[in-house]
């Protein structure tokens, strides 16, 4: 091991080596690779900005507030990654290497920190929403999911949604709405259909009340995301797509602050003829590579 001491030259390559290769034979091998790129790069950054005690400690802090913060209902360690975009790289690296063949398969997008594991089935045709706000606009959502490689209905696939209400919270961040209100899970037809009402959706803050709300301010960005319904569907045999729609009117499509808008993923809300539930109608189809696929 190196010595520490270099006189008044900043601890260089030997030094970040030194601490890579302290690792033991028992460590695995992939953690071993992911670790000795974070701490090379996390050094290298230290260097480039020459980075000072007190701004290292203030990053301490911001980190330590997020975990105290978080709980089951908030994740505030999830959202700072959100808003330096890292949870949407990592999608894109992990959706990338799943569906390399199946070129059709619908895109993915970031699961945020609101989904709930327990989100109820409900029956193709009823509505997720239970407390419609008196500013909300009822859509009638429908679709079919599809094989990506073949083109085929898939029968018994889950489609699972989540949205916001129109005062920007979700659920399980605002005692006036039942437990999972805008949630429902949908188990497709014979011939790969679903169907469900809910909200027409409109944008909404990230909470700003912690570190990742402190940190768009001192960045000197806003906290809005486009308006947006989050879907999961799943069938067996196949590579499960989590993703985002967008509302192609909303505003923020240019600028979400946790930079999860991608081509494809934009729909239009048409209005609904002779349906006195619903103000406007989306079809939104999902297809979805086969795990054979790669
Ligand atoms: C969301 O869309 O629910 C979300 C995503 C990232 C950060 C905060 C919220
Ligand atoms: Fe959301």
């Amino acid at each position: 091991m190196g010595s520490l001491s270099q006189g008044n030259h900043t601890l260089g390559d030997e030094f970040t080596k030194d601490v890579i290769s302290s690792m033991g034979p028992k460590t695995d091998p992939r953690l071993r690779e992911v670790m000795s790129s974070f701490i090379k790069h996390v050094h290298d950054f230290a260097r480039e900005v020459q980075l000072t005690t007190d701004e290292w400690m203030l990053g301490v802090q911001m980190i330590n507030q997020a975990g105290q913060m978080s709980d089951a209902k908030r994740n505030e360690g999830q959202l700072l990654c959100d808003v330096i975009g890292l949870e949407s790289l990592v999608d894109d690296i992990t959706y990338q290497a799943a569906v390399k063949s199946a070129g059709s398969a619908t895109a993915s997008a970031i699961l945020g920190p609101f989904w709930r594991h327990d989100t109820p089935i409900r029956e193709n045709g009823t509505t997720i929403s239970f407390n419609t706000p008196k500013d909300g606009q009822v859509a009638f959502l429908h679709g079919q999911v599809t094989c990506a490689e073949t083109g085929k209905p898939l029968a018994n696939a889950t489609v699972e949604a989540w949205q916001a209400s129109t005062n920007g919270l979700y659920e399980q961040q605002d005692d006036a709405q039942i437990e999972h209100n805008l949630r429902g899970k949908f188990v497709t037809d014979a011939q790969g259909h679903f169907s469900f009402y809910c909200l027409r959706p409109t944008p909404y803050p990230v909470p700003e009340d912690g570190p990742a709300g402190k940190l768009l301010r001192l960045m000197d960005r806003h906290v809005y995301r486009p308006a947006h319904i989050h879907l999961i569907a799943q069938a067996e045999g196949f590579k499960p797509i989590t993703t985002q729609i967008f509302d192609s009117k909303s505003d923020y499509l240019d600028n979400d602050s946790v930079f999860a808008v991608k081509d494809g993923l934009t729909v239009v809300f048409e209005p609904r003829k002779n349906d006195p539930q619903a103000e406007w109608d989306l079809k939104y189809d999902l297809s979805l590579a086969p795990v054979s696929s790669n």
